[in-house]
Formats: C-alpha cells, structure tokens, sequence
C-alpha cells in the first residue's frame, strides 16, 4: 500500500483464538473465556464494517455437542455483510479452555495461511486480542509479513501477582493450571513486535506495560509504541432513549425482585446498583459496608447487586465456585451484623439488553451506579450505566479516573474509604439538582468519547499508520519456539 491508497477500505483480521462468536452471542458471561473481549472484538469489527472496511473475525472451530453453535466454519451476524466470522481448526475438535490452548497455536497460525492462501487475498493488517491472539498476529507478521496491532485485554504479570499474593507457596500448582511461562512469552513477543500496543487507557499503558516482567520488550513511555484508544458503549442497547423489545418483560422481573426483598415502606426509594463479576477485587462487600454504615444513605436509598448465576444469590450459592461462596457469605453476614435486610437486593440478569433495561428503570427512580472495584482497568460497565442515563460514583484507581474527566462526568472515591465511598453516593442520592448535572455530563460525555463507531475509527487510523510505514514494530524479540 502505498501514501495515496491509504483510504482505500481495508481488509483486517481480528485474531481472537479463545471462546468464540456467533450470531446470538450463545456463551457471553457464561464461560470465563466469553467475557469483555469477546464484546469488544465484536463491536469493533462491526464497527469498521459499517465503515466500510472487509473485518474477518479469526476464531476456533468448535465441534463439540455441547457447543454447537461453532461448528460451521464460516458465519455471519445479521445486516453485517463486511464482517466474516471464520473459524480456524486448532487441535483437538472440542471446546479447549484459554489456558489450554498453547500447544496448537501453531497449528491455527498454519491453517489461517492455508485459508487466505487458498483464497488468494491476504488481510492487510492483523489485529492480536490477548496473548494468544497476539502471539499469533506475530506469527503472521513473520511468516507473511502482514503488520499487526496489539490489544493485551488483560496481562499474565498482573494476574500472576495477583494469585500469588493469595498463594505465595502456591507457584508450581499455578503454573500447571494458568501456563504463565507460555503467556508471558506470547505477551513479551507480541508487545514487542506490534506495531501498535492498543490500550484502554494511558493508565494502562503507564501501569500494566511497566510491570517487570515486560522490561525489555516494551518501553511503557514510548508514545509511539502505544495507541490509547478506549472501548465504547452499544447505544443501541445502552442509550437512555433505548427501548428492548424486552423492555417491559425484565422491568417486571426486576419489579418482582426489588418487591421480594426491598421491605413495602422502602420500596418507593431510590437503587445504588452495581452490576459487576464476583471476585474479590470488584469490593463488593466494601460496597455493602459503605452502604449499611451510612445511616443517611440507607434512610434514601437502597442497594441492587446484580450478580450473574442465581436468582437469590445473598441467600443461596449452592451453585457458586468455592472462591464466590466466600464472597456471598461474607456479604450474608455484612448484611445480618448491619441490620441490613428490607433494604438490600440481588439477582442474576441474563443479556445485555436486561442489564440496560435495568439500568433505564434505576435512572427513572433517581438511582445511582456504583463501580466500588479496587482498581479497575477500564470500566466498560461505567460508560455503560453513564449513556443508559444514571450517574455513577467509581472507584479512582484505574480507568473511571480517565472517564470522569477530571471529576466533572463521574464522582470517584477510594473504594477502600467506606465513609468516602458512601459520602460520594450521598452527595448524588441527596441532591436532585447534582444528580441532573451529573447524570447529563456523564451522557454527554459517552456520546463525545466513547462510542464504539469511535473506537473503530481510531482501529482504522492506526491501521493505515502501520500501512504507511509510520508505526512499525521490533524485531528484537524471536517467536517463543513453540509456535515458530
Ligand atoms: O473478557 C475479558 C477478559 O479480560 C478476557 O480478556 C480474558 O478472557 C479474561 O477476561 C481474563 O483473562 P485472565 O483472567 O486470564 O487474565
């Protein structure tokens, strides 16, 4: 490609090798491995398709009866005619778990070759998601000289640290059930060779990439090695003008729930909701105790936990992982110690469309959205509360500091200060004007700069810089040996 072709559409390969897609979204949330990546590679290949870019989704096939929905090796989603979703065999025919999945990169990387080969059009740019994809995109950048871009979603160093601080004798278990060697290689490699290492934030770039297991293969202040482009919300789904076709069927189901447990005299009040993965670092007991401990707050509202997995799950986790009993239990007996009961909710929701439609109903009663996460590294669920109208307090380590634009669109709080956390929500709950202002700045906000026709924007841009030769990566570092 040369400088005058350069706003020609572009043909991008999105290599996503963990979970995998299909038009009905079938696993999101119900398996580790289709979380928030597989929402953001979505929305951001839909996102260059609309703008009339060629986006192949690379992903595994899967033929395995209990995952049909990935067992044809092209698919489609609907009024999507730009974006491909092609499945890639990739050892063995079932389901194989993120963790599991090193030993057949190579094989995948060959197979993809073999697919364009065989249909004789190169993608010109390959985007890498996690280490797996990433290392993969390096593979193809070896073998077929395609550049590629680098998006870490969440880093092996990070995690690593985070597991050993919980079983520091522990190390060799977890390395027989996370692979970390291979991760950590994979990451150095495609950090490395990228010609773009996409973040969500510049705190991400400054904080994750510095950790020391990467020094030597990225430079977390070369600005020329990163592209800051953050994640967007679905306005589709999320806008505050949006409607589900559901819309009135989970409202009632909310209804139904917020009656079972909300005591009659406090029903009319209005819900702190946060809706957020069970593990120790979303702090959704320091939430609980923030809330009980503040008589004021509990005099104006009450606390909504949407928690995926059970319908009642502060009274059964019969059906909870070890790790999450702990956590209900401890929120259980928060809750029974601090009198709590009559004003504290919580119940799954399945699908996007309910989270947003919940959200829309808490908006409409004055309520406000809580991310009390120790550090979150960007906070998708923000923008996505902010943009379905409700004004949120968050945490101030990580990426809401980013979004709430110096304080102005979200109020943040040190999530480990319970009467901090609480005086925030005060201020927004007690106060019918500020919660206007804030509920207006934090739409405003998304719309200015974070939606995903953005995101893919800023994909593309970054695209043709690699085309033109302006971003390049290192060759310093070999393919781990595994997969050259
Ligand atoms: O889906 C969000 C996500 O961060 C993915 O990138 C990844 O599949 C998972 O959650 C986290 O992975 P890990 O726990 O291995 O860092």
């Amino acid at each position: 490609m040369t400088a005058n072709d350069t706003q020609r559409p572009l043909h991008i390969a999105f290599l996503n090798p963990q979970g995998n897609f299909d038009p009905a979204d079938s696993y999101w949330t119900a398996h580790p491995d289709f979380g928030g990546q597989l929402v953001y590679v979505k929305e951001v290949a839909l996102g260059l398709g609309r703008q009339g870019h060629r986006v192949d989704i690379v992903t595994r096939h899967i033929v395995d009866p209990d995952w049909l929905p990935f067992a044809a090796t092209e698919d489609h989603y609907p009024d999507a005619p730009n974006v491909r979703i092609l499945r890639v065999p990739c050892g063995p025919q079932g389901f194989v778990a993120k963790e599991a999945l090193w030993p057949h990169l190579r094989e995948w990387v060959a197979n993809i070759a073999a697919l364009y080969e065989r249909e004789g059009a190169w993608p010109d740019v390959c985007t890498g998601h996690y280490a797996d994809g990433g290392v993969a995109a390096a593979a193809l950048q070896v073998s077929q000289a395609i550049p590629f871009t680098f998006t870490g979603h969440s880093l092996g160093a990070q995690k690593r640290d985070r597991l050993l601080e919980t079983k520091p004798e522990g190390a060799a278990e977890l390395e027989a059930r996370y692979h970390f060697a291979e991760r950590l290689e994979a990451e150095r490699v495609a950090m490395h060779r990228a010609g773009a290492v996409i973040t969500n934030s510049g705190q991400e770039q400054r904080e994750q990439y510095a950790h020391p297991v990467y020094v030597g293969a990225v430079d977390p202040e070369d600005q020329a090695h990163f592209a800051v482009i953050p994640p967007g919300a679905n306005l589709t789904i999320f806008d505050k003008g949006s409607r589900s076709p559901r819309e009135d069927e989970i409202r009632a189901v909310v209804a139904a729930r917020w009656e079972r447990d909300i005591a009659p005299e406090r029903q009319h009040l209005p819900a702190i909701i946060a809706s957020m993965r069970l593990d120790p670092k979303k702090n959704h007991i320091g939430l609980v105790k923030a809330f009980l401990g503040s008589p004021e707050l509990r005099e104006q509202a009450n606390l909504l936990l949407i928690i995926r997995g059970s319908d009642h799950p502060l009274r059964d986790w019969a059906g909870a992982s070890a790790d999450e009993q702990a956590l209900l239990k401890a929120m259980n007996e928060a809750i029974t110690a601090g009198d709590g009961w009559g004003s504290v909710t919580s119940f799954a929701l399945a699908g996007q469309d309910a989270i947003a439609a919940t959200f829309r109903w808490a908006s409409a009663s004055k309520g406000v959205f809580c991310l009390p996460a120790l550090y979150e590294p960007f906070g998708l669920g923000v923008i996505e509360a902010m943009v379905a109208g409700l004004p949120v307090v968050a945490t101030s380590f990580g990426g809401p500091q980013e979004i709430s634009d110096g304080g102005r669109a979200v109020l943040l709080a040190d999530p480990t200060n319970e009467p901090e956390l609480a005086a925030q929500l005060l201020r927004l709950i007690g106060d019918a004007a500020l919660w206007q202002e804030y509920a207006d700045a934090g739409y405003q906000r998304v719309l200015d700069r974070y939606t995903w026709e953005r995101t893919a924007a800023s994909y593309a841009s970054v695209a043709y810089a690699l085309l033109r030769g302006e971003r390049r990566g290192g060759d310093a570092l070999p393919l781990p040996a595994w997969i050259a």
